[in-house]
């Protein structure tokens, strides 16, 4: 065993890990959840709660697991008398003024102060039902955080946030004692590119979100791991759904790649994945109109279109389509001569200062690099230029399309936009939050997203059509899920090869 591993137990369970790690992580290790409020892996120790006390063999007194390193041969109780009744005394002092509102509260169904207290709190308070709690009124502290002092449990999460990560502390703990509460800068404003995190860090319902304020209860909502589309950065993210409808975007951790966090315009890019102008069955020409048909008579329309293209071809792709999408979409072209461009929009870079690499990027699209890989090229302009001679155009979901075309324009979509509707096709196509896929970050991080909601009517995911398109065109293997469709371009593509689903999981891969 190398030096550096230090064995200990934990309520029994021996764990062996490496010198200067935190009790509180050791346990993790072991299974054991030790409770918590002002500790969190990404934020340096304060050990100001007290909610973690444990017993530690020959330690004199009950020590907080957050601030304690492991040391060889040390036995950690969790669960011993002691400790549980240190803990409770934490919890009826940090309820003393802390609100009975849970009923209105969107934090209720996963506030670790509820958790803990169902947990190991007292049944019932001793405190005399006159006693007055204290009350501070609601405070605006920022364009999408709201700060409700009655619930806060002064932990500090929030005021290390805004110090050691943004590095720009205008929070801080004003008063002292029962009177203390959360006090913003007198000329500052929770407005830092980043700070909605400080809503996911508060433990409790003290900084909420006014985007999702009273918008859902926690228990009715349906989770999916996903990716954010806002920029090339990649963070990993939750899409919250009720009811078939994207109602919040939350940061997933991925050390490599975001940590704990994700920027406020990643957090409120979601409205879009909700549209209800969608195209929802295939359309083709008949005359001057587009007709809805099925995907039978659209393939085989598609497919005579391809084949009397006069071997040239143009595609215009949206550098938001997964990975997949855009691979079969060449495939399509295999044998024609043809081009392939996307176009970045791109915005301001905002860095996430106490982070290293890890900013809200220029360029606001989550797949260019998975573009490039595949052969497409940035020259929009000269590709938007070929497609106006006698080629074959198939458009991939971009909705600033103004393409005019001596031949057949082709467009795949989840939106018609007003400059396609002269298309002789339309193909009707999932959004990121109704498909699986991957995208490639800017650093070449090939990262899943999974499916959060329904897609609407005939919408299928882009891989599904192309693929189905090129058994119309030139037979073979129908591709059943995203799963085959990435097998078959790592099989294909240099730079994907030896990776699978399986292989990415939920963290990605570098190719
Ligand atoms: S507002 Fe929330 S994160 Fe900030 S100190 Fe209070 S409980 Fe902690
Ligand atoms: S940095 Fe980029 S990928 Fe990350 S949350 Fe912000 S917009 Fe999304
Ligand atoms: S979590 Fe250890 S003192 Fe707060």
């Amino acid at each position: 065993m190398p030096d550096d591993l230090v064995n200990l137990t934990v309520d029994g369970v021996p764990v062996s890990v490496p010198k200067g790690t935190l009790v509180i992580e050791a346990a993790k290790q072991a299974g054991v959840l030790v409770p918590h409020y002002c500790y969190h892996p990404g934020l340096p120790v304060a050990g100001v709660c007290r909610m973690c006390l444990v017993d530690i063999e020959k330690a004199p007194k009950l020590q907080i697991a957050c601030a304690t390193q492991v040391a060889e041969g040390m036995v950690v109780r969790t669960q011993s008398a002691q400790a549980k009744s240190g803990r409770m005394g934490v919890l009826e002092l940090l309820l003393i003024n802390h609100p009975l509102d849970c009923p209105i509260c969107d934090q209720a169904g996963e506030c670790e102060l509820q958790d803990f207290t169902f947990q190991e709190g007292r049944p019932a308070t001793r405190y005399s039902p006159d006693y007055a709690k204290r009350f501070n009124p609601v405070e605006d502290f920022g364009p999408d955080v709201l700060y409700v002092p009655n619930r806060c449990i002064l932990c500090t999460r929030c005021v290390r946030f805004m110090e050691d990560v943004a590095k720009e502390p205008v929070l801080n703990v004003s008063e002292r004692g029962d009177r203390a509460y959360i006090g913003i800068h007198s000329e500052g404003r929770l407005d830092h590119p980043w700070a909605g995190n400080v809503v996911d860090l508060c433990p409790v319902g003290s900084l909420l979100s006014k985007d999702f304020l009273h918008k859902a209860r926690a228990w009715e909502l349906d989770k999916a791991a996903s990716i954010c589309t806002g920029c090339s950065q990649g963070c990993n993210i939750t899409l919250d759904t009720r009811e078939n409808v994207v109602v919040r975007v939350r940061p997933r951790p991925n050390l490599e790649v975001n940590r704990y966090f994700i920027c406020d315009h990643g957090r409120m890019n979601y409205r879009w994945m909700n549209r209800g102008d969608r195209i929802e069955a295939p359309l083709v020409r008949r005359g001057s109109e587009l007709h809805a048909t099925d995907w039978d008579e659209a393939f085989d329309v598609v497919a005579s279109r391809l084949r009397g293209a006069g071997g040239k071809a143009v595609a215009l792709v949206s550098p938001k389509a997964s990975t997949e999408a855009l691979y079969f979409a060449r495939e399509l072209f295999r044998g024609l001569e043809w081009s392939g461009a996307f176009q970045l929009v791109m915005g301001e870079e905002a860095p996430l200062a106490g982070v290293p690499n890890l900013a809200l990027r220029a360029e606001r699209a989550p797949n260019g690099r998975g573009a490039e890989l595949l052969g497409y090229g940035q020259d929009y302009a000269a590709a938007v230029a070929a497609a106006e001679t006698a080629s074959l155009v198939l458009v991939l979901d971009e909705p600033d399309i103004a393409v005019r075309t001596a031949g057949a324009l082709i467009y795949v979509g989840t939106v018609l936009p007003e400059g396609a509707r002269h298309a002789q096709v339309v193909l009707p196509i999932a959004n990121v939050a109704e498909e699986e896929g991957t995208f490639v970050n800017r650093d070449g991080r090939v990262q899943r997203y999974f499916q959060a909601k329904a897609a609407p009517g005939m919408a299928r995911p882009a891989w599904w059509v192309f693929s189905e398109l090129l058994v119309t065109l030139s037979g073979g293997g129908h591709v059943g899920t995203a799963a085959e469709a990435f097998d078959r371009l790592a099989a294909s593509v240099e730079a994907f090869r030896g990776l699978s689903y399986p292989r990415l999981g939920f963290a990605g891969a570098s190719v």
